[in-house]
Parts: structure tokens; C-alpha cells; sequence
């Protein structure tokens, strides 16, 4: 499939040089590339730039105990000072930090004056929560302000927050907050989500019900719903903001102090709490956003789409933007709430000049139509951004000219909730765009790809997207697991970061980044790992054995497909009664339940056998071949090649 997809990609030959006045005011310019040739000079360049340190720093990289690095030795500073204080202290707080959007139709702008005041107020509350430097404070919120100020007074404190997806599940946030030991969780009575309010409040009820470290919970109304309430523990966010001391004198930390942590799924059922620092998080968030989203704070309004809950919120809706003291729009809902025009409608109304979105949201436009882009002015936007998965050469040119005016260009960006921050990408008033490619290394990263034995391959060829050397905005690790960071990242080739994507290199050295080459799914531009979901099927008392995979799917670039054996008991009784169907939905709301609803799978087929090694181990290749309904490949290995045909002829039946 990668090859198919690859040779496609390869014939695409169109390119989209920047524009001459887009060039001439562009933050990035081709001497990066060349002040990047020492590297460490080069960040700490950027170091300084962007950052205001209570205390400088001295050595910029120490990589002796690879692969945790330590960036920007000796340097202290507080990163929502950063994001905040400082912009206030240069005479910038009445720009508008926040435009906020409700799903419902609401509205607020909130200044950088009145962030620092919530910042500072939130602060203290936490304080008397018990929080102290270093504990962590658990979120879960929808994609109102408070997220936001939340996690800067976190920050501010030096209490590492971790981020919980509201769409996940209170088994989900259970597990995060146990392995995270957080000691506070800050929630919301619900958020408003396809027209009508959607509760957070009892999945928190139930994820800290029996054994639990939380000891306090911060509960924001939002949507004016009932909620349960327990003394003493609950508390509700507006009343305590509005009893606390006002002001907080903010504390330097170290440049290797936590920010956070943020769970993401992996190749193993337990998803992991990727650990990132303060100092060169920052640092390479800022610049990125400087100079590959081309903000520029005193005239721009910026718009990233992603929720909080992912790592493309917390860099680039928090972090980066934030600390170059830019105004952003934030919106609460879905693009298609009340109308599938929401989102142009949005840019039109806020004079939106760069957006930054998934290849899923895009692909989901282009097929409800141009006629809602096309109903409002879209004039004010002069740079587009996509993250999160491949984009389609045919959705990049819809993009650049529907939604950019066949004017714009458009970065298209590589990156992790492991890198932090950007990786590759165009600089936007350098690189000559080339629609469905990343391009290159951003100026300070090494990236490259290699064959199975860590070499480097040629121009034209594929192989392992790999990192050549460490970068300020790498993980520190996983959060209570250092072995299982050394395994996942540095084993496979030793000496380079391996990322678990297949890419290209074409035959002017542009990168193509094919998809993850491991047992990690990507679901509209959302990470979900085939075991963890393969778990949470088997935990079901009528699945004996399941297998799951990742087909493609035209809308969500990948879509989830299980098969699964059942137990003997459920068998018969599903024959009996002829309640298939039923039971397929029942797996799928155990899954939502499990995991949360974004990982139900597309399609549960229920199979007597699954095709399996002499050494036991599922070949969902061939599953993926069924999925996606192909030829099946090659079954020499299987310990039972027959098993194949049995799958096949067991499916016919239904389509
Ligand atoms: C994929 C999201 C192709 C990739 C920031 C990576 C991409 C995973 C791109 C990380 C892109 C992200 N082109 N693939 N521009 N951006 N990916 O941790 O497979 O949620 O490994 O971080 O998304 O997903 P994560």
C-alpha cells in the first residue's frame, strides 16, 4: 500500500514558490539554514531570542547521559511568565490574548491583562489546593478559556499538568491519573458539543471513586448542568478564582523542570506519559511558531483547530503562540455546529489571517462542498497549516485554493507529541511548496531516512524516518519508565531517535512521510494504538481473542477494524437469537467506554479463527488485506494457511 501510495506521490512535480511580498515579510529566511550549521550556537541564538531567563544559561546541550538530554544548563525561568507577564510588563495587555468562540454562540476576548489576573488567581488556588512545585495537576476540560489559564498557572507553579482529552473516557482519565499520581483535577460541569451540552463531571466522579491520589477537584460551569457533589473535595473554579489573592509572585525554575506530561498511545496496550521540560520545549515552540507559522503578534490572528487534549493544542495554542504573545481564536465545538460554514464563517468574522488544521478536517470540507468556504470572505487568511497525518496532494490544492484564494501558501508540518514541537516542514517565504510533502528539516534538526540496518538511504529512495541529534524540544522520557523510553525510541537503531513512520526522500531530497510503520493507528489525525484497543475488546466478557488494524479509509485516513472470536457461550446465543448486529454494537460502545468514543472501530467482524504464526503471533497484515478488501498476500507463514479462507468465506456472506 505505502509503495502504491508512494508512486502517486512521487509524480507529483507541482510546485508553489512563496509570493514576492509574502517572502520579503516572512519571520523565517533562507540564513537559518545556514546559522544552523552549528547547531548549538544556533539554539541558544534562539534561546535568547524568544525567552526571557531569570537567569542565563551557561552550556546549551549536555548529552552525556543519551539519550535524556538536558538543554540550556544552569538557565532559570518560568514559562507562563513567559507566555503572559512579560507582555503585560511591555505594555501589551490590552491585545487580545483569547478570542473565544462557544459552540452555542457565545463570546469573550480575553486580553494578555486579564489572562496574567486569572493566571495569578488560578495559581493561588491551586496552592491551597495543597499543589506544590512538581506535583501534578490533572486537566480535563472542554475547549473553553479556562483550559488555557489552567494549564499556564500549572506552569507558573512548576506543577507538571497532564492534559486528559475531554472525549476520552473515565477509564481512560482513571488510568492517566493513577499513573501520573495527579493530586488535583480541574474539570468543567460539561462543554457544548454538536448542538447540545455534553457532562464531564461524572466521568470524573467515577474515574476518582474507590483508590485514588486526587485529592481536590476544580470544577468550572460551563454549561449549567447538575452535577453531583462531594464536600470538601469539589470546589467550584469561579468562586475560588474570585476569593484568591489576585497577585502571584512567579518562581524561576530550571530549565529542565517538568511542564508536562502527556499520555499518547504507543505499540504496547499502556499508553505513555511523554515528559517534556521547560527551557528547550519552549524554545523551539516559539521559534516554530515565529518562523513556520509566521505569526507575527502585533498583527495576526492565529487559529489552530486541535483540542488541548493533543500535543498540537499545547504547543500551538498554549505554548508557542502564547509566548510570542500573539491573538488566537479559540473555538469550542465541531466544524459543523449549527452549520457546516461554522468554521469560515469563524475566520470571516474574526479576520482570521493563519489556520492551522488536520488533513481530516479538510478532506471532510471538501466533501460537504465549496459552497460553504465560498459563502464568506476568506480574504484576511495569508498562510495555511496542516499536522497530524499524510495530506493528499488532491486535499492540499483544495485547501490552497478554496480556502487560501489559490494564494497562500501552506506548511505542511511533521511532528510528535514526542518531538514537542515541529520537525519538518516549508519555511513559508523560503520553500518552493510541493503539495502532499513536508520538505525538509526545519533549521536546527537533523533528519533523515535509512534502510533496515540504520543506513542512510539516497535520494529516491524510502525507508525509517529517523532524528540524527537531539533537539530542545525532545521528550525527557516517559513519565516513571526510562527503560521503556531507551526501548521504544533508541533501540531499533542505535544512536537515532526512531519515530515509527515510513518516509521518502524524492530525488530533490524533499521528505514524504508515508504513515507509522508500527502497530500505531492514526484516526483523523488521532494516535490510537492496536493493542490498547485490543484489550479493551477482550475485556468484554463475550470476546475470547481479537485482532485489530488500521485500513485505510477515505475520510479519516485510517479507519479501526476489528476482528474477534467469541467466547463459545456467546456464539450460540448470538445464533440463536440472530443478535449479530447487537453484539457488534455492544462491542463498539464498550470500546467508547473503554477507551473513548473517537477509538470505536469502523467495523467489527466476528471471525472463528485469526491468521496466526507457528510462533502464536496475529498476522494483521493479512487482516489489513481483508479490511481493506485486497488480494490477501502472502500466507506461506501461517501456521494454518486454510485459516485465511475460512475468514474470507465467513465475511462474504455479509458483504
Ligand atoms: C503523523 C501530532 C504526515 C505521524 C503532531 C506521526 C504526520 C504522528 C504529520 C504523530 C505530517 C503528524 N505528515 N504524518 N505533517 N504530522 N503525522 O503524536 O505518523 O498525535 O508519527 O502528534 O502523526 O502524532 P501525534
Amino acid at each position: 500500500m505505502a509503495e502504491e501510495t508512494l508512486s502517486n506521490l512521487l509524480q507529483e512535480d507541482r510546485t508553489f514558490p512563496p509570493a514576492d511580498e509574502f517572502a520579503a515579510a516572512a519571520n523565517g529566511t533562507q540564513e537559518l539554514y545556514d546559522q544552523a550549521a552549528d547547531s548549538d550556537a544556533f539554539w541558544a541564538d534562539q534561546a535568547r531570542k524568544y525567552l526571557t531567563w531569570d537567569t542565563d544559561f551557561g552550556e546549551v546541550l549536555d548529552w552525556s547521559e543519551a539519550p535524556v538530554a538536558k538543554w540550556f544548563i544552569g538557565g532559570r525561568l518560568n514559562a507562563a511568565v513567559n507566555c503572559v507577564d512579560r507582555h503585560v510588563e511591555a505594555g501589551n495587555g490590552d491585545r487580545v490574548a483569547l478570542h473565544f468562540i462557544g459552540e452555542p454562540g457565545d463570546t469573550r476576548d480575553i486580553t494578555y491583562a486579564e489572562l496574567h489576573d486569572q493566571v495569578q488567581r488560578a495559581a493561588n488556588v491551586l496552592v491551597e489546593l495543597g499543589v506544590q512545585t512538581g506535583d501534578r495537576v490533572a486537566i480535563y476540560l472542554p475547549m473553553i478559556p479556562e483550559a488555557v489559564v489552567a494549564m499556564l498557572a500549572c506552569a507558573r507553579l512548576g506543577a507538571p499538568h497532564s492534559v486528559v482529552f475531554g472525549g476520552f473516557s473515565a477509564d481512560a482519565l482513571r488510568s492517566r491519573i493513577a499513573d501520573g499520581e495527579a493530586k488535583v483535577v480541574v474539570t468543567a460541569d460539561g462543554g457544548y458539543r454538536r448542538g447540545k451540552p455534553s457532562a464531564l463531571k461524572p466521568a470524573v466522579d467515577d474515574a476518582i471513586s474507590g483508590e485514588t491520589t486526587i485529592e481536590h477537584v476544580l470544577v468550572i460551569r460551563r454549561t449549567g448542568s447538575e452535577v453531583d457533589w462531594t464536600e470538601g473535595r469539589d470546589h467550584w473554579w469561579h468562586e475560588a478564582l474570585e476569593a484568591a489573592e489576585p497577585t502571584h509572585e512567579a518562581e524561576s525554575f530550571d530549565s529542565e523542570h517538568p511542564l508536562f506530561i502527556l499520555y499518547t498511545s504507543g505499540t504496547t496496550g499502556k499508553p505513555k506519559g511523554i515528559l517534556h521540560t521547560t527551557g528547550g520545549y519552549l524554545t523551539q515552540c516559539a521559534y516554530t511558531s515565529h518562523v513556520v507559522h509566521d505569526v507575527h503578534p502585533e498583527t495576526d490572528v492565529y487559529w489552530c483547530t486541535a483540542d488541548i487534549g493533543w500535543v498540537t493544542g499545547h504547543s500551538y495554542i498554549v505554548y508557542g503562540p502564547m509566548a510570542l504573545g500573539a491573538t488566537q481564536v479559540m473555538y469550542e465545538g465541531t466544524p459543523d455546529t449549527p452549520h457546516k460554514g461554522r468554521w469560515w464563517e469563524i475566520i470571516a468574522d474574526k479576520k482570521v489571517s493563519v489556520f492551522y488544521t488536520a488533513p481530516t478536517a479538510i478532506r471532510a470540507c471538501m466533501k460537504w462542498g465549496e459552497e460553504f468556504p465560498n459563502a464568506h470572505d476568506l480574504s484576511s487568511l495569508r498562510l495555511l497549516g496542516s499536522v497530524g497525518e499524510p495530506i493528499n496532494p488532491e486535499a492540499w490544492m483544495w485547501y490552497r485554493r478554496v480556502i487560501g484564494g489559490d494564494r497562500t501558501p501552506i506548511v505542511d508540518t511533521w511532528w510528535q507529541t514526542e518531538t514537542g514541537a515541529i520537525m519538518a516542514s516549508p519555511l513559508p517565504g523560503v520553500t518552493a511548496a510541493r503539495p502532499g510533502s513536508t520538505q525538509l528539516a526545519i533549521p536546527g534538526v537533523e533528519l533523515d531516512v535509512v534502510d533496515e540496518t540504520g543506513k542512510s538511504v539516497p535520494d529516491g529512495s524510502g525507508g525509517y524516518l529517523v532524528i540524527r541529534k537531539p533537539w530542545p524540544a525532545m521528550l525527557r522520557g516517559i513519565w516513571g519508565d526510562l527503560e521503556r523510553y531507551k526501548e521504544t525510541y533508541w533501540a531499533r537503531f542505535p544512536g537515532l531517535y526512531f519515530a515509527g513512520d515510513g518516509a521518502k526522500k524524492d530525488t530533490d531530497g524533499n521528505l514524504w512521510v508515508l504513515g507509522r510503520v508500527d502497530d500505531v493507528m492514526n484516526v483523523s489525525g488521532h494516535r490510537l494504538s492496536t493493542t490498547e484497543i485490543e484489550s479493551a475488546l477482550v475485556s468484554h466478557p463475550k470476546v475470547a481473542e481479537a485482532a485489530v488494524v488500521g485500513a485505510t479509509d477515505a475520510m479519516t485516513g485510517q479507519a479501526v477494524v476489528a476482528f474477534v472470536i467469541l467466547r463459545s457461550e456467546a456464539v450460540s446465543e448470538a445464533d440463536e437469537k440472530g443478535e449479530g448486529a447487537e453484539l457488534v454494537a455492544e462491542l463498539r460502545n464498550h470500546v467508547a467506554k473503554e477507551i473513548g468514543p473517537i477509538a470505536k472501530p469502523r467495523q467489527i467482524l466476528v471471525v472463528a479463527e485469526l491468521p496466526k504464526t507457528r510462533s502464536g503471533k496475529i498476522m494483521r497484515r493479512l487482516l489489513r488485506d481483508v479490511a481493506e478488501k485486497r488480494e490477501v498476500g502472502d500466507v506461506t507463514t501461517l501456521a494454518d494457511s486454510s485459516v485465511m479462507d475460512l475468514i474470507k468465506t465467513g465475511l462474504d456472506p455479509a458483504g
